[in-house]
């Protein structure tokens, strides 16, 4: 299958990163090699970029391309990025110049029949980046949707999904029970929620499959994990540079940068800092970058996007 998926943010996610030769790079996130094949030309034959992704696909298709393009310079890793150090460590590098990640799935994810990712295509529910790397914890979107109580399931749609229909979608699904396939579950949604709904700009269950998707693979505490290795591994000035799509991770990237930039992260009734802390990271984006409307108007897909840069600090 081809593996389609444009780049978003490309231009301002390397502007950030700012790879140069012989540097070694992290790209957490590697999908459809877009940013991995920009930044293997900046980095050059001196240097390297650790591509990681969970998912065999993306792997199968850079492992393609890196062979008939012979670059050399390109370490494929087929790992979930929550392990980060581990991947660093095995690849036996100690410290990189710039990590990257571009988050949530790829168009090419989103357009497999055979993932369940989307509800235009009747697929088994599914919806796993990988599956190598779920061998010890393996909550499938199938088990999610017919096992757990219906508080749960809501809890899910309305916070990873920020679902305002929530409740009844959670009630409807329970109601119809054993739902197995992308249809059955959008057909469900599609009936559980008010006319009014069907006719809104995004298609009803559009929401509640996200929740799904992250809930499934656990990309809240993956992303919280993968960041808190993040500094450790940096070079002094190494910068690291977060693309997202969903306010709750762009929510986590912030309060992490934010917190690793302060001196002191003792709670405010401290009176005197006791936490000795200090900080490791200088925020490069005071605001957070946006795609321009000419890309969001060419890939739309880059409407949600929020780019937020750091650059490691030594003292
Ligand atoms: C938006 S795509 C990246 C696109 C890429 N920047 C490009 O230009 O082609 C996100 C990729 O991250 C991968 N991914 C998501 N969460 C992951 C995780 N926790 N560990 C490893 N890969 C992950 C997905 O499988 C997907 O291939």
């Amino acid at each position: 299958m081809e593996y389609k998926h444009i780049p978003v943010m490309l231009a301002e996610a390397l502007e950030y990163l700012n790879p140069k030769s012989g540097n070694i790079i992290v790209d957490c996130t590697l999908g459809g090699g877009g940013y991995t094949l920009e930044i293997a030309k900046r980095v050059g034959k001196a240097g390297k970029v650790i591509a990681i992704d969970a998912d065999e696909m993306a792997i199968e298709n850079a492992e393609l391309k890196v062979k008939s393009e012979k670059l050399e310079n390109i370490i494929l890793v087929n790992e979930n990025f929550k392990n980060l150090q581990k991947i660093i460590d095995h690849v036996g590098v100690e410290k990189v110049d710039g990590i990257v990640f571009d988050l949530g799935l790829s168009s090419a994810q989103l357009e497999d029949r055979s993932r369940g990712f989307s509800f235009n295509l009747d697929a088994p529910l599914d919806m796993k980046f990988g599956i190598k790397n779920y061998e010890l914890r393996i909550t499938t979107t199938e088990e999610i949707i017919n096992k757990f109580k219906q508080k749960e399931l809501e809890k899910i749609i309305r916070e990873y999904g920020e679902e305002r229909y929530a409740g009844r979608i959670a009630n409807a699904i329970v109601k119809n029970r054993p739902v197995r396939t992308t249809k059955e579950l959008a057909d469900t949604i599609m009936n559980a929620v008010p006319a009014s709904y069907r006719r809104g700009r995004i298609h009803p269950a559009t929401r509640t499959f996200q929740a799904l998707r992250i809930a499934t693979n656990d990309e809240l505490s993956a992303l919280q994990e993968a960041l808190a290795q993040t500094v450790k591994i940096l070079e002094d000035k190494g910068r690291l540079v977060i693309i997202s799509y969903h306010s709750l991770e762009d929510r986590i990237v912030k309060n992490f940068f934010k917190q690793e930039a302060r001196r002191c992260i003792c709670p405010p009734e401290v009176l005197q800092c006791v936490c000795g802390h200090q900080p490791q990271l200088k925020i490069l984006t005071k605001k957070v970058i946006t795609a321009t409307d000419a890309e969001i108007k060419n890939n739309p897909r880059a409407r949600s996007a929020k780019l937020r840069a750091a650059e490691k600090i030594l003292f």
